[in-house]
């Protein structure tokens, strides 16, 4: 290697971090293209039950890694992607994540499901919580644009306490969900 063919390689490489750390205000972590692979946006339509994490918030993220972690929340696929993070890394890719702009949802909802599933929100006072809209706060996570799947598998999960990394928040809320009820909500939030 020629040292001018080094010199604007490595200008190359710096420059394309820049350009990533003025999209985001955040340094690329290591792991964040791994965990593209399957969060992206773009793998969203066929594999809507993976979550979309931009726009995320980042105390939410940093929880999950590490219900992940712990064992508190299991899934065959993520669970092994957490064995051997640090927490430095957690905090890292979660900060990422969070500044980087939730996509514009593909799905298009129901419009009655969806009328029906706001007046479910608004009686179960779900914004309580969740903020206005869905967007999420500190450890409350944004539901807002969610992938519908995703969405109607975590909440199935709450109800049938499969998924319990919640300290009963949402357990207690959607014993009172019907399978109608979660699929409405899904329709309403997934279009937010
Ligand atoms: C092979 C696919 C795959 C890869 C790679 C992957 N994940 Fe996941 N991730 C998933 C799936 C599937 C879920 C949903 C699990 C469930 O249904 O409970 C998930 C869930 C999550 C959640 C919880 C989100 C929420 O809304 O509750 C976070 C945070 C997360 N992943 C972060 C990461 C990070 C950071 C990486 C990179 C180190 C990563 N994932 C790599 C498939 C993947
Ligand atoms: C008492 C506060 C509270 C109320 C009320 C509440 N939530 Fe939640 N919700 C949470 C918390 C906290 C979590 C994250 C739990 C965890 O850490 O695993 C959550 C998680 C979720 C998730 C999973 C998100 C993800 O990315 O995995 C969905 C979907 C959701 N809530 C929807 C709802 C809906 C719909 C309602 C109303 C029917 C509702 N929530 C009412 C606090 C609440």
């Amino acid at each position: 290697m020629t040292p001018s063919f080094r010199m604007v390689a490595s200008t190359l490489m710096f420059s394309a971090v820049l350009s990533a750390q003025a999209q985001t205000g955040t340094p690329v972590p290591a792991k964040a293209a791994l965990c593209a692979a399957c969060h992206d946006a773009q793998a969203r339509s066929s594999q809507s039950v993976i979550p979309i994490l931009a726009g995320q918030t980042a105390r939410y993220m940093v929880l999950q890694l590490r219900d992940f972690q712990a064992g508190r929340r299991s899934n065959e696929v993520m669970s092994p992607m957490v064995a051997d993070m640090t927490r430095e890394e957690m905090n890292e890719l979660s900060a990422y994540f969070a500044g980087q702009k939730a996509p514009v949802q593909g799905f298009v909802a129901d419009a009655g499901k969806a009328r029906l599933g706001k007046l479910k929100a608004d009686e179960t006072l779900c914004t309580m919580c969740h903020l206005g809209g869905f967007a999420g706060q500190n450890e409350v996570p944004r539901v807002a644009g969610q992938n519908y799947e995703y969405i109607v598998k975590q909440l199935s999960e709450f109800k049938a306490r499969t998924r319990t990394n919640d300290a009963g928040s949402m357990t207690s809320v959607s014993s009172t969900l019907s399978a109608q009820d979660i699929e409405n909500l899904a329709h309403y939030m997934v279009g937010l």
